[in-house]
């Protein structure tokens, strides 16, 4: 396993030819390939990468709000989705499994932690969200996949709540073909028609602007599959994350994001982002969530 560390971003190798490259900003995933070098994650020709803003693509995390909650008074003045994607996180070092096996190097992986705390945590966002917590990110590259998990602890004396979502902008190759499975007969929340409460009947298939709240009748170790042209594109399957956001912005909503070139690039993405966002976790004093996806394809 081959792993360097410069230019504020940490990215590994495994043997076998599968790739990860994290941003310490954000610890934002920005890049995974499978062995043949194909590019899994969906990445905007105009992501900024230099910690001006959040990367547009990737796998930007969502802590501790989802979208803005102005009514919610502990996170009513944050930015969008939590400070957590713009802010420097550590990174803490890596485990590896190395194959035994010369011969047969496919069952190797790498986990690579990153770290966020109220210690390291900028001022601003300090002022903004004065709570006592801990964060570890880990993302691990496997032969069969990424899996990425975080673990938030309240450090405090003082209960907080919060939200946590895992923003994953999956590559393919046309949406027109793709198909939804593993969100049949399930609640969701219709953010492009005014938040009224819907229920999923049927695959999922995107024709417009897409911005849903699934909560999955199945629970999270029933994988929530992505086929293209009925075969199967990704599979993604949650650890302690009751929610799925599926998110596409389509023609117009892509035109007005400054951050997202190129224009037609919603063709060749779809967000599935397993999290738990519909209503708040509580974290007493000394508590700890602990939510993870694990996606192969
Ligand atoms: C999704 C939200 O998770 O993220 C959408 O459901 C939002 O409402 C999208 O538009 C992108 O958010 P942002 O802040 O990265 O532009």
């Amino acid at each position: 396993v081959n792993i360097s560390h410069a230019n504020s971003r940490v990215s590994a190798v495994l043997p076998t030819g599968e790739s990860v490259e994290v941003l310490l900003f954000g610890a934002t995933v920005i890049s995974w390939k499978d062995r043949a070098g194909n590019e899994k994650l969906w990445l905007s020709d105009a992501a900024k990468l230099d910690g001006s803003k959040a990367v547009r693509g990737g796998i930007p995390l969502v802590f501790p709000v989802f979208g803005t909650a102005p009514n919610h008074a502990a996170t009513a003045q944050l930015p969008q989705h939590g400070f957590a994607r713009n802010s420097k996180w550590e990174f803490l070092g890596k485990s590896s499994s190395e194959s035994t096996s010369s011969t047969n190097p496919s069952d190797a992986s790498i986990k690579l932690d990153f770290g966020l705390s109220s210690a390291t945590l900028d001022e601003k966002s300090k002022a903004l969200w004065p709570y006592t917590f801990s964060a570890i990110y880990s993302v691990t590259l496997s032969t069969d996949g990424l899996s990425t998990g975080i673990v938030i602890t309240n450090d405090g004396k003082e209960a907080f709540e919060c939200q946590v979502l895992l923003h994953t902008y999956l590559r393919i190759n046309d949406i027109t073909k793709v198909e939804v499975t593993g969100l049949e007969d399930s609640e969701y929340i219709d953010k492009v028609d005014g938040a009224k409460t819907k229920s999923q009947s049927g695959t999922v298939t995107i024709t417009g602007e897409t911005d849903r709240v699934y909560t999955p009748a199945k629970g999270p170790s029933s994988p929530i599959v992505v086929t293209e042209d009925g075969s199967t594109a990704f599979s993604v399957v949650r650890d302690n994350l009751k929610d799925v956001v599926v998110w596409n912005p389509w023609t117009e909503k892509a035109a007005g994001i400054g951050d997202f070139e190129p224009k037609d690039g919603f063709k060749n993405m779809i967000c599935i982002e397993a999290g738990s966002v519909s209503g708040w976790t509580t974290l007493e004093a000394g508590d700890a969530l602990d939510g993870a996806q694990t996606i192969s394809y």
